[in-house]
C-alpha cells in the first residue's frame, strides 16, 4: 500500500499504539475492533542480547524476517475471522534498532514479512541510549544526524516511515521534523504526555503542527471522546491510544469521532 492510500483510512482515526511486552499479534488481534491501525512492538534489534523473546528478537535478517512474518500472518488470519479479510487495519511495528546495519535489515525485514508502515522508535530506552545514540537519545544533538542519517535509509529502502518521538526530550522539535519531513519522511508520532500525570501538552503538538505538513500522529492520555478531540483539535491527524487499551479491549468502538 503506498502512503497516499494508507493515509486516507488513518486519517481522522484512532490506532493501537505500540507497547513493548503486550503488543505481539494475539493482543493486537483482540484490541483491533475500531482500530484503523495496530502497532507490534517494540521490537528492539541488540546484537548482543542472549536471550530472544517477541520483544528481543535475533536481528539477523533471516530469522528477523520469519519472525515478523509469523506475527504479521497470525494476526491477518486472527483479525480476518472477526472482520473479514478486506477490512484488517493496518499493520505497523515500532522498530528499535542500535545500528546502521539493524535499520537497513529490519527495514527489508518488515517490507519482506508484509507490514504496512514501519515506525522508528525515537522515543523509549533500553539503558546505555545516551552513549549509544539510541531510543530518545536520537534527538538530541549529540545523535540528531544519526536520527537523520536512520530516516535515510528507511525512506530509501521503500516502504512508508513513521518516526516516534516524545515530550520532555527536547523543547523544540521544528528543526527535526523539518528535516526529516525534507528526507521524505511520511510520518511523525509524537507522545504528548505531559509531565503532570493525566496532562497532554497540546502546546508542544501544536507546534509540532505548525512546522510541518507531514501526517501527524498523536498519543498520550487518550481515555474517551473529550481526550481524543483534544488532540484532533490542536493538529493530530491520527490518535493512538496504548494504557486504556490494556484493561478495556473496545476502547476503540467506545469513542465516538
Ligand atoms: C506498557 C507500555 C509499554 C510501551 N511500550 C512502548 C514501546 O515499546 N515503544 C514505543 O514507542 N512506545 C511505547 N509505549 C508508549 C505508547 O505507545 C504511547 O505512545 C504512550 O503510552 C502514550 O499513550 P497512552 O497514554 O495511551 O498510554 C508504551 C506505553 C506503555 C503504557
Amino acid at each position: 500500500m503506498d502512503f497516499d492510500e494508507l493515509s486516507t483510512k488513518l486519517k481522522g482515526k484512532l490506532f493501537l499504539s505500540s507497547m513493548m511486552g503486550k503488543c505481539d499479534a494475539g493482543f493486537c488481534a483482540s484490541r483491533s475492533r475500531g482500530c484503523s491501525m495496530v502497532q507490534f512492538g517494540a521490537f528492539v534489534l541488540l546484537e548482543e542480547r542472549e536471550e530472544r523473546n517477541t520483544y528481543w528478537p535475533d536481528p539477523e535478517i533471516d530469522k528477523l524476517t520469519e519472525f515478523m512474518k509469523d506475527q504479521f500472518e497470525t494476526y491477518r488470519l486472527e483479525s480476518s475471522k472477526l472482520f473479514g479479510k478486506n477490512n484488517i487495519p493496518i499493520i505497523s511495528a515500532n522498530v528499535f534498532p542500535c545500528s546502521d546495519e539493524d535499520v537497513e535489515t529490519s527495514a527489508s525485514a518488515f517490507i519482506k514479512a508484509g507490514g504496512d508502515i514501519y515506525e522508528l522508535n525515537a522515543h523509549g530506552g533500553i539503558g546505555g541510549d545516551r552513549e549509544r545514540g539510541t531510543g530518545s537519545m536520537l534527538f538530541i544533538p549529540e545523535h540528531t544526524q544519526k536520527l537523520f542519517h536512520w530516516a535515510k535509509i528507511l525512506v530509501e529502502a521503500g516502504g512508508p516511515v513513521i518516526i516516534k518521538g516524545r515530550g520532555g526530550v527536547i523543547p523544540d522539535f521544528t528543526y527535526h521534523v523539518n528535516q526529516l519531513e525534507q528526507i521524505g519522511v511520511h510520518a511523525f508520532h509524537i507522545n504528548v504526555r505531559g509531565e503532570k500525570d493525566g496532562e497532554q501538552d497540546l502546546e508542544l503538538l501544536e507546534s509540532i503542527r505548525k512546522a510541518t505538513d507531514m501526517f501527524l500522529l498523536a498519543s498520550g492520555y487518550v481515555k474517551d471522546n473529550k481526550s481524543a478531540e483534544s488532540l484532533f483539535s490542536v493538529g493530530a491527524d491520527c490518535v493512538g491510544i496504548a494504557t486504556a487499551a490494556m484493561n478495556d479491549p473496545d476502547i476503540f468502538t467506545k469513542i465516538n469521532l
